[in-house]
Protein backbone atom coordinates (compact mmCIF):
# COMPACT_ATOMS: atom_id res chain seq x y z
CA UNK A 1 0.00 0.00 0.00
CA UNK A 2 1.36 3.46 -0.94
CA UNK A 3 1.72 6.33 1.61
CA UNK A 4 0.39 9.61 0.83
CA UNK A 5 2.73 12.46 2.15
CA UNK A 6 1.05 16.13 1.92
CA UNK A 7 3.00 17.53 -1.03
CA UNK A 8 5.97 19.75 0.60
CA UNK A 9 7.97 21.22 -1.99
CA UNK A 10 4.37 23.48 -3.32
CA UNK A 11 3.69 26.65 -3.75
CA UNK A 12 0.33 27.25 -2.89
CA UNK A 13 -0.99 30.73 -3.85
CA UNK A 14 -4.01 29.90 -5.84
CA UNK A 15 -4.75 27.28 -4.40
CA UNK A 16 -4.37 28.09 -1.09
CA UNK A 17 -7.38 28.21 1.43
CA UNK A 18 -9.21 25.75 -0.86
CA UNK A 19 -10.34 23.54 1.76
CA UNK A 20 -11.29 26.32 3.73
CA UNK A 21 -15.01 26.66 4.80
CA UNK A 22 -16.42 28.92 1.87
CA UNK A 23 -13.12 29.98 0.62
CA UNK A 24 -15.01 31.38 -2.24
CA UNK A 25 -16.72 34.36 -0.33
CA UNK A 26 -15.28 37.62 -0.14
CA UNK A 27 -14.70 37.40 3.78
CA UNK A 28 -12.31 34.72 2.95
CA UNK A 29 -10.83 35.84 0.10
CA UNK A 30 -9.98 38.99 2.20
CA UNK A 31 -8.55 37.06 5.06
CA UNK A 32 -6.12 36.10 2.37
CA UNK A 33 -4.74 39.25 1.56
CA UNK A 34 -7.37 39.64 -0.95
CA UNK A 35 -7.88 43.05 -2.71
CA UNK A 36 -4.97 44.49 -1.45
CA UNK A 37 -3.28 43.89 -4.59
CA UNK A 38 -5.63 45.90 -5.98
CA UNK A 39 -4.97 48.71 -3.98
CA UNK A 40 -1.48 48.87 -4.56
CA UNK A 41 -2.32 49.20 -8.04
CA UNK A 42 -4.56 51.79 -7.99
CA UNK A 43 -2.01 54.02 -7.12
CA UNK A 44 -0.34 52.79 -10.30
CA UNK A 45 -0.80 54.52 -14.10
CA UNK A 46 -2.31 52.37 -16.43
CA UNK A 47 1.49 51.83 -17.67
CA UNK A 48 3.10 51.09 -14.54
CA UNK A 49 0.70 48.19 -14.09
CA UNK A 50 1.89 46.78 -16.99
CA UNK A 51 5.39 47.36 -16.74
CA UNK A 52 5.30 45.53 -12.88
CA UNK A 53 3.34 42.59 -15.49
CA UNK A 54 6.21 42.79 -17.51
CA UNK A 55 8.86 42.53 -14.80
CA UNK A 56 7.41 39.51 -13.28
CA UNK A 57 7.35 37.60 -16.45
CA UNK A 58 3.88 36.07 -16.62
CA UNK A 59 3.34 34.06 -19.26
CA UNK A 60 -0.38 33.08 -20.62
CA UNK A 61 -1.52 29.87 -19.07
CA UNK A 62 -3.73 29.09 -21.40
CA UNK A 63 -1.49 27.24 -22.88
CA UNK A 64 0.76 28.77 -25.42
CA UNK A 65 2.73 30.83 -22.66
CA UNK A 66 2.83 34.49 -24.52
CA UNK A 67 3.87 37.12 -22.34
CA UNK A 68 1.21 38.53 -20.58
CA UNK A 69 2.32 42.16 -20.06
CA UNK A 70 3.63 41.84 -24.22
CA UNK A 71 0.35 41.48 -25.14
CA UNK A 72 -1.47 44.22 -22.81
CA UNK A 73 1.27 46.50 -24.60
CA UNK A 74 0.36 45.89 -28.02
CA UNK A 75 -3.11 47.59 -27.72
CA UNK A 76 -2.78 50.59 -29.63
CA UNK A 77 -3.36 53.90 -27.59
CA UNK A 78 -6.27 54.95 -26.28
CA UNK A 79 -8.61 56.67 -28.92
CA UNK A 80 -11.69 56.62 -26.46
CA UNK A 81 -13.67 54.39 -27.84
CA UNK A 82 -14.69 50.96 -26.27
CA UNK A 83 -11.77 48.18 -26.20
CA UNK A 84 -12.11 44.97 -24.28
CA UNK A 85 -10.58 42.48 -22.19
CA UNK A 86 -11.98 38.70 -22.54
CA UNK A 87 -11.33 36.13 -20.13
CA UNK A 88 -11.06 32.91 -21.57
CA UNK A 89 -12.64 30.47 -19.30
CA UNK A 90 -13.70 28.10 -22.10
CA UNK A 91 -11.18 25.12 -20.47
CA UNK A 92 -11.59 21.95 -22.87
CA UNK A 93 -8.32 20.49 -23.11
CA UNK A 94 -8.73 16.92 -22.38
CA UNK A 95 -6.75 16.43 -19.49
CA UNK A 96 -7.36 20.04 -18.41
CA UNK A 97 -8.81 20.83 -14.92
CA UNK A 98 -7.36 23.76 -13.13
CA UNK A 99 -9.93 26.67 -14.50
CA UNK A 100 -12.43 25.14 -13.07
CA UNK A 101 -11.47 24.41 -10.04
CA UNK A 102 -9.84 27.55 -9.27
CA UNK A 103 -13.38 29.45 -10.09
CA UNK A 104 -14.90 27.08 -7.85
CA UNK A 105 -13.00 27.65 -4.71
CA UNK A 106 -10.75 31.40 -5.38
CA UNK A 107 -13.10 33.12 -7.78
CA UNK A 108 -11.98 36.74 -6.30
CA UNK A 109 -8.82 36.37 -7.64
CA UNK A 110 -10.37 36.10 -11.03
CA UNK A 111 -12.29 39.10 -10.17
CA UNK A 112 -9.38 41.47 -8.96
CA UNK A 113 -7.47 40.52 -11.44
CA UNK A 114 -9.84 41.38 -14.57
CA UNK A 115 -10.60 45.03 -12.24
CA UNK A 116 -6.75 45.50 -12.34
CA UNK A 117 -5.76 44.40 -16.03
CA UNK A 118 -8.95 46.50 -17.04
CA UNK A 119 -7.22 49.65 -15.41
CA UNK A 120 -3.92 48.65 -17.34
CA UNK A 121 -5.98 48.68 -20.59
CA UNK A 122 -8.40 51.77 -19.65
CA UNK A 123 -11.38 49.28 -20.37
CA UNK A 124 -14.60 49.96 -19.20
CA UNK A 125 -16.31 46.83 -19.80
CA UNK A 126 -14.76 43.36 -19.09
CA UNK A 127 -16.05 39.66 -20.31
CA UNK A 128 -15.70 35.83 -18.98
CA UNK A 129 -16.24 33.53 -21.18
CA UNK A 130 -17.43 30.26 -19.71
CA UNK A 131 -17.79 26.84 -20.47
CA UNK A 132 -21.81 26.26 -20.31
CA UNK A 133 -21.53 22.51 -19.16
CA UNK A 134 -20.03 23.99 -16.11
CA UNK A 135 -23.42 25.90 -14.34
CA UNK A 136 -21.72 25.69 -10.80
CA UNK A 137 -18.65 27.87 -11.89
CA UNK A 138 -20.59 30.73 -13.98
CA UNK A 139 -22.97 30.75 -10.69
CA UNK A 140 -20.00 31.00 -8.53
CA UNK A 141 -18.48 33.85 -10.39
CA UNK A 142 -22.07 35.78 -10.56
CA UNK A 143 -21.91 35.94 -6.87
CA UNK A 144 -18.15 37.29 -6.75
CA UNK A 145 -18.87 39.65 -9.11
CA UNK A 146 -22.06 40.80 -7.15
CA UNK A 147 -20.07 40.44 -3.82
CA UNK A 148 -17.32 42.61 -5.47
CA UNK A 149 -19.78 45.08 -7.09
CA UNK A 150 -21.92 45.23 -3.37
CA UNK A 151 -18.41 46.16 -1.92
CA UNK A 152 -17.96 49.09 -3.98
CA UNK A 153 -14.37 47.74 -5.42
CA UNK A 154 -15.27 47.47 -9.38
CA UNK A 155 -14.90 51.48 -9.45
CA UNK A 156 -17.29 51.63 -12.40
CA UNK A 157 -15.89 48.63 -14.27
CA UNK A 158 -18.76 46.24 -15.37
CA UNK A 159 -17.93 42.80 -15.93
CA UNK A 160 -19.96 40.52 -17.97
CA UNK A 161 -20.01 36.62 -17.55
CA UNK A 162 -21.08 34.45 -20.54
CA UNK A 163 -22.05 31.03 -20.49
CA UNK A 164 -21.12 29.30 -23.96
CA UNK A 165 -23.30 26.12 -25.34
CA UNK A 166 -20.01 23.34 -24.94
CA UNK A 167 -18.10 23.78 -28.10
CA UNK A 168 -14.04 23.29 -27.92
CA UNK A 169 -13.41 25.34 -30.92
CA UNK A 170 -14.99 28.42 -28.91
CA UNK A 171 -11.22 28.46 -26.64
CA UNK A 172 -10.03 29.24 -29.63
CA UNK A 173 -9.35 32.92 -28.69
CA UNK A 174 -11.02 34.59 -32.51
CA UNK A 175 -13.75 31.81 -32.34
CA UNK A 176 -14.26 32.64 -28.70
CA UNK A 177 -15.01 36.28 -29.93
CA UNK A 178 -17.40 35.31 -32.55
CA UNK A 179 -19.55 33.30 -30.18
CA UNK A 180 -19.15 36.21 -28.15
CA UNK A 181 -20.87 38.22 -30.62
CA UNK A 182 -23.59 35.63 -31.18
CA UNK A 183 -22.19 34.40 -34.37
CA UNK A 184 -21.31 30.35 -34.93
CA UNK A 185 -17.96 29.78 -33.16
CA UNK A 186 -15.43 30.16 -36.14
CA UNK A 187 -11.62 31.12 -35.70
CA UNK A 188 -10.67 33.83 -37.57
CA UNK A 189 -7.79 34.77 -39.58
CA UNK A 190 -4.71 35.97 -37.75
CA UNK A 191 -3.51 38.84 -37.87
CA UNK A 192 -4.55 40.71 -37.55
CA UNK A 193 -4.91 39.78 -33.57
CA UNK A 194 -7.23 40.71 -30.89
CA UNK A 195 -5.24 43.00 -29.32
CA UNK A 196 -5.52 45.15 -32.63
CA UNK A 197 -8.69 44.28 -33.70
CA UNK A 198 -11.09 41.66 -31.44
CA UNK A 199 -14.57 42.12 -29.93
CA UNK A 200 -16.67 43.83 -32.15
CA UNK A 201 -13.35 44.78 -33.92
CA UNK A 202 -11.89 46.89 -31.34
CA UNK A 203 -8.87 46.72 -29.08
CA UNK A 204 -9.07 43.20 -27.37
CA UNK A 205 -7.01 41.50 -24.47
CA UNK A 206 -7.85 38.01 -24.28
CA UNK A 207 -6.52 35.80 -21.51
CA UNK A 208 -7.06 32.63 -19.84
CA UNK A 209 -8.43 32.39 -16.55
CA UNK A 210 -5.30 31.35 -14.59
CA UNK A 211 -3.30 34.23 -15.94
CA UNK A 212 -5.78 36.91 -15.01
CA UNK A 213 -5.77 35.15 -11.70
CA UNK A 214 -2.18 35.61 -10.99
CA UNK A 215 -2.14 39.06 -11.44
CA UNK A 216 -3.61 40.63 -7.63
CA UNK A 217 -0.53 38.40 -6.07
CA UNK A 218 1.93 40.06 -8.31
CA UNK A 219 1.05 43.56 -6.66
CA UNK A 220 0.19 42.21 -2.97
CA UNK A 221 4.27 41.18 -3.08
CA UNK A 222 5.67 42.24 -5.95
CA UNK A 223 6.89 41.43 -9.54
CA UNK A 224 10.83 40.36 -7.80
CA UNK A 225 9.16 38.28 -5.44
CA UNK A 226 7.58 36.64 -8.89
CA UNK A 227 10.38 36.28 -11.04
CA UNK A 228 12.38 34.54 -8.43
CA UNK A 229 10.30 31.64 -9.23
CA UNK A 230 10.45 29.39 -11.86
CA UNK A 231 12.85 29.10 -14.19
CA UNK A 232 15.20 31.80 -16.36
CA UNK A 233 12.67 32.07 -19.14
CA UNK A 234 9.23 30.42 -17.55
CA UNK A 235 8.68 32.96 -14.74
CA UNK A 236 6.50 31.77 -11.42
CA UNK A 237 4.42 29.02 -10.82
CA UNK A 238 1.29 27.43 -11.90
CA UNK A 239 -1.43 25.10 -11.59
CA UNK A 240 -0.39 21.16 -12.90
CA UNK A 241 -3.51 18.77 -13.19
CA UNK A 242 -2.54 15.12 -12.85
CA UNK A 243 -4.83 12.64 -13.83
CA UNK A 244 -5.23 8.73 -14.49
CA UNK A 245 -3.44 5.95 -13.20
CA UNK A 246 -2.13 7.82 -10.18
CA UNK A 247 -2.67 6.87 -6.71
CA UNK A 248 -3.99 10.71 -5.64
CA UNK A 249 -4.90 13.07 -8.86
CA UNK A 250 -5.18 16.15 -8.12
CA UNK A 251 -3.94 20.33 -8.65
CA UNK A 252 -0.85 20.79 -7.49
CA UNK A 253 0.49 24.20 -7.77
CA UNK A 254 4.28 24.29 -8.40
CA UNK A 255 7.18 26.41 -9.80
CA UNK A 256 8.18 25.97 -13.51
CA UNK A 257 10.86 23.66 -13.26
CA UNK A 258 9.54 21.09 -11.10
CA UNK A 259 9.78 17.48 -12.57
CA UNK A 260 6.73 14.81 -13.44
CA UNK A 261 8.80 12.57 -11.45
CA UNK A 262 8.99 15.01 -8.25
CA UNK A 263 4.91 15.65 -8.82
CA UNK A 264 3.90 11.98 -9.29
CA UNK A 265 5.53 11.71 -5.91
CA UNK A 266 3.83 14.17 -4.25
CA UNK A 267 1.05 12.20 -5.10
CA UNK A 268 1.55 9.22 -4.42
CA UNK A 269 3.02 7.34 -7.56
CA UNK A 270 1.33 5.14 -9.88
CA UNK A 271 -1.52 3.36 -8.39
CA UNK A 272 -0.86 0.37 -6.28
CA UNK A 273 0.91 -2.57 -8.48
CA UNK A 274 1.58 -0.51 -11.71
CA UNK A 275 3.91 0.90 -13.36
CA UNK A 276 4.19 4.39 -15.50
CA UNK A 277 3.43 3.50 -19.56
CA UNK A 278 3.18 6.87 -21.22
CA UNK A 279 2.23 10.55 -19.94
CA UNK A 280 1.32 13.86 -21.52
CA UNK A 281 2.55 17.10 -20.69
CA UNK A 282 -0.23 19.26 -22.34
CA UNK A 283 -2.63 17.37 -22.62
CA UNK A 284 -3.74 15.24 -25.50
CA UNK A 285 -2.27 17.67 -28.18
CA UNK A 286 1.51 17.37 -26.27
CA UNK A 287 3.31 14.59 -27.99
CA UNK A 288 2.88 11.37 -25.37
CA UNK A 289 6.55 11.31 -23.10
CA UNK A 290 7.80 8.09 -20.86
CA UNK A 291 9.01 7.14 -18.06
CA UNK A 292 12.35 8.38 -20.07
CA UNK A 293 11.23 12.07 -20.01
CA UNK A 294 10.04 12.13 -16.19
CA UNK A 295 13.01 14.37 -15.28
CA UNK A 296 12.40 16.95 -18.07
CA UNK A 297 11.67 20.09 -15.87
CA UNK A 298 8.25 21.62 -16.57
CA UNK A 299 9.01 24.88 -17.99
CA UNK A 300 8.02 26.09 -21.70
CA UNK A 301 11.29 25.49 -23.38
CA UNK A 302 12.50 21.97 -21.27
CA UNK A 303 9.69 20.80 -22.68
CA UNK A 304 9.67 21.84 -26.30
CA UNK A 305 13.44 21.12 -25.85
CA UNK A 306 11.89 17.29 -25.07
CA UNK A 307 9.99 17.17 -28.14
CA UNK A 308 6.45 18.04 -27.01
CA UNK A 309 4.97 21.21 -25.23
CA UNK A 310 4.06 22.16 -21.59
CA UNK A 311 0.82 23.51 -23.19
CA UNK A 312 -2.36 23.39 -20.32
CA UNK A 313 -0.03 21.87 -18.16
CA UNK A 314 -2.40 18.86 -18.31
CA UNK A 315 -0.55 15.68 -16.55
CA UNK A 316 -2.39 12.79 -17.78
CA UNK A 317 -1.03 9.48 -16.69
CA UNK A 318 -1.17 5.84 -17.89
CA UNK A 319 0.03 2.82 -16.77
CA UNK A 320 0.80 -0.94 -18.32
CA UNK A 321 -2.80 -1.56 -18.73
CA UNK A 322 -3.83 1.14 -21.09
CA UNK A 323 -3.64 0.19 -24.99
CA UNK A 324 -2.19 3.45 -27.06
CA UNK A 325 -4.34 2.70 -29.54
CA UNK A 326 -7.42 3.06 -27.77
CA UNK A 327 -6.12 6.24 -26.01
CA UNK A 328 -4.94 7.92 -29.55
CA UNK A 329 -8.74 6.73 -30.84
CA UNK A 330 -10.85 8.22 -28.08
CA UNK A 331 -8.66 11.38 -28.49
CA UNK A 332 -8.82 11.60 -32.15
CA UNK A 333 -12.55 10.85 -32.14
CA UNK A 334 -13.14 14.45 -29.63
CA UNK A 335 -11.15 16.60 -32.02
CA UNK A 336 -13.19 14.93 -35.21
CA UNK A 337 -16.12 15.94 -33.19
CA UNK A 338 -14.95 19.28 -32.01
CA UNK A 339 -13.94 20.19 -35.43
CA UNK A 340 -15.55 23.45 -36.71
CA UNK A 341 -15.46 22.02 -40.74
CA UNK A 342 -14.08 25.49 -41.77
CA UNK A 343 -11.37 23.94 -43.77
CA UNK A 344 -10.82 21.05 -45.34
CA UNK A 345 -7.43 19.54 -43.81
CA UNK A 346 -8.88 19.39 -40.67
CA UNK A 347 -12.80 18.34 -41.28
CA UNK A 348 -11.93 15.41 -43.77
CA UNK A 349 -8.73 14.56 -42.26
CA UNK A 350 -10.06 14.11 -38.61
CA UNK A 351 -12.71 11.39 -40.24
CA UNK A 352 -10.15 9.52 -42.10
CA UNK A 353 -8.14 9.21 -39.05
CA UNK A 354 -11.32 8.19 -37.02
CA UNK A 355 -12.34 5.67 -39.51
CA UNK A 356 -8.43 3.79 -39.48
CA UNK A 357 -8.33 3.96 -35.97
CA UNK A 358 -11.19 2.46 -34.84
CA UNK A 359 -10.40 -0.57 -37.49
CA UNK A 360 -7.30 -1.02 -36.10
CA UNK A 361 -8.63 -1.33 -32.35
CA UNK A 362 -10.86 -3.74 -33.42
CA UNK A 363 -8.15 -5.78 -34.65
CA UNK A 364 -9.69 -5.38 -38.79
CA UNK A 365 -6.81 -2.84 -39.98
CA UNK A 366 -5.69 -2.90 -43.49
CA UNK A 367 -1.85 -3.38 -44.92
CA UNK A 368 -0.30 -0.12 -44.97
CA UNK A 369 -3.19 1.83 -42.34
CA UNK A 370 -0.01 2.45 -40.21
CA UNK A 371 1.34 4.54 -42.61
CA UNK A 372 -1.76 6.08 -44.32
CA UNK A 373 -2.45 7.32 -40.73
CA UNK A 374 1.03 9.24 -40.38
CA UNK A 375 0.30 10.70 -44.07
CA UNK A 376 -2.84 11.94 -43.66
CA UNK A 377 -1.63 12.83 -39.94
CA UNK A 378 1.17 15.01 -41.75
CA UNK A 379 -1.16 16.50 -44.10
CA UNK A 380 -3.64 18.12 -41.60
CA UNK A 381 -0.71 19.79 -39.46
CA UNK A 382 0.70 22.69 -40.26
CA UNK A 383 -2.50 22.91 -43.32
CA UNK A 384 -5.03 23.87 -41.19
CA UNK A 385 -6.83 27.18 -40.19
CA UNK A 386 -6.11 26.71 -36.78
CA UNK A 387 -4.63 25.19 -33.76
CA UNK A 388 -7.06 22.20 -33.62
CA UNK A 389 -5.51 20.66 -36.84
CA UNK A 390 -2.29 19.81 -35.31
CA UNK A 391 -3.77 19.27 -32.21
CA UNK A 392 -5.67 16.08 -33.73
CA UNK A 393 -2.28 15.11 -36.15
CA UNK A 394 0.02 15.34 -32.91
CA UNK A 395 -1.25 12.41 -30.68
CA UNK A 396 -1.40 10.35 -33.71
CA UNK A 397 2.33 10.76 -34.88
CA UNK A 398 3.54 10.53 -31.07
CA UNK A 399 1.93 7.75 -30.76
CA UNK A 400 2.93 5.96 -33.96
CA UNK A 401 6.57 7.12 -33.13
CA UNK A 402 6.88 5.64 -29.63
CA UNK A 403 4.81 2.35 -29.81
CA UNK A 404 4.64 1.60 -33.18
CA UNK A 405 4.14 -1.97 -32.51
CA UNK A 406 0.73 -1.73 -31.13
CA UNK A 407 -0.32 0.19 -34.11
CA UNK A 408 1.21 -2.77 -36.21
CA UNK A 409 -0.48 -5.38 -33.91
CA UNK A 410 -4.32 -3.45 -34.76
CA UNK A 411 -3.61 -5.44 -37.98
CA UNK A 412 -4.80 -8.78 -36.92
CA UNK A 413 -5.33 -8.53 -33.18
CA UNK A 414 -8.24 -5.75 -31.27
CA UNK A 415 -6.93 -3.76 -28.26
CA UNK A 416 -9.21 -5.37 -25.95
CA UNK A 417 -7.75 -8.81 -26.25
CA UNK A 418 -4.13 -7.59 -25.95
CA UNK A 419 -5.29 -4.99 -22.80
CA UNK A 420 -7.80 -7.27 -21.16
CA UNK A 421 -7.58 -5.12 -17.82
CA UNK A 422 -8.03 -1.83 -18.63
CA UNK A 423 -11.45 -1.67 -17.23
CA UNK A 424 -10.33 1.44 -14.52
CA UNK A 425 -8.62 3.08 -17.14
CA UNK A 426 -9.81 7.11 -16.59
CA UNK A 427 -9.11 9.32 -19.70
P1 LIG B 1 -0.75 31.58 -30.28
O1 LIG B 1 0.68 31.29 -29.99
O2 LIG B 1 -1.19 31.75 -31.68
O3 LIG B 1 -1.16 32.93 -29.52
C1 LIG B 1 -0.98 33.14 -28.16
C2 LIG B 1 -1.53 34.49 -27.77
O4 LIG B 1 -0.63 35.52 -28.14
C3 LIG B 1 -2.85 34.86 -28.43
O5 LIG B 1 -3.63 35.57 -27.50
C4 LIG B 1 -2.46 35.77 -29.59
O6 LIG B 1 -3.47 36.68 -29.93
C5 LIG B 1 -1.26 36.47 -28.99
N1 LIG B 1 -0.28 36.86 -30.03
C6 LIG B 1 0.61 36.05 -30.64
N2 LIG B 1 1.34 36.76 -31.53
C7 LIG B 1 0.89 38.04 -31.47
C8 LIG B 1 1.23 39.25 -32.15
N3 LIG B 1 2.21 39.28 -33.06
N4 LIG B 1 0.55 40.38 -31.85
C9 LIG B 1 -0.44 40.36 -30.93
N5 LIG B 1 -0.81 39.25 -30.24
C10 LIG B 1 -0.15 38.12 -30.52
O7 LIG B 1 -1.55 30.41 -29.56
P2 LIG B 1 -3.13 30.09 -29.50
O8 LIG B 1 -3.60 29.50 -30.77
O9 LIG B 1 -3.86 31.26 -28.96
O10 LIG B 1 -3.15 28.96 -28.38
C11 LIG B 1 -2.56 27.70 -28.61
C12 LIG B 1 -2.42 27.00 -27.29
O11 LIG B 1 -3.68 26.78 -26.72
C13 LIG B 1 -1.77 25.64 -27.39
O12 LIG B 1 -0.43 25.77 -26.99
C14 LIG B 1 -2.55 24.75 -26.42
O13 LIG B 1 -1.75 24.34 -25.36
C15 LIG B 1 -3.60 25.67 -25.88
N6 LIG B 1 -4.92 25.03 -25.78
C16 LIG B 1 -5.57 25.24 -24.61
C17 LIG B 1 -6.81 24.67 -24.39
C18 LIG B 1 -7.48 24.83 -23.07
O14 LIG B 1 -8.48 24.16 -22.78
N7 LIG B 1 -6.98 25.75 -22.22
C19 LIG B 1 -7.47 23.89 -25.45
C20 LIG B 1 -6.70 23.73 -26.62
C21 LIG B 1 -5.45 24.30 -26.78
FE1 LIG C 1 -12.13 24.45 -37.88
FE2 LIG C 1 -10.41 22.39 -37.66
FE3 LIG C 1 -10.01 24.20 -39.49
FE4 LIG C 1 -9.69 24.87 -36.92
S1 LIG C 1 -8.43 23.42 -38.05
S2 LIG C 1 -10.71 26.07 -38.50
S3 LIG C 1 -11.32 23.58 -36.00
S4 LIG C 1 -11.81 22.82 -39.37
Amino acid sequence: MTTYSAPSTLTPILTRGWGEDRSWTLESYRSRGGYEGLARANTMTAAEIIDVVKAAGLRGRGGAGFPTGLKWSFLPPDDGLPRYLVVNSDESEPGACKDVPLLMANPHALVEGVIIGSRALNCHHAFVYLRGEVPHAYRRLLSAIKEAEDAGLLGGLRITAHAGAGAYICGEETALLDSLEGHRGHPRLKPPFPAAEGLYARPTAVNNVETISQVPEIFRESAEWYASMGTEKSKGHGIFSLSGHVAHPGQFEAPFGITMREILDMAGGIRPGHHLKFWTPGGSSSPIFTEAELDVPLDYESVVGAGSMLGTRSLQVFDETTSVVRVVTRWVEFYQHESCGKCTPCREGTYWLKQILLRLERGQGLPGDVDLLEEIAGNIAGRSFCALGDAAATPVRSGIAKFRDEFEAGLTTPARELFPYEASANY
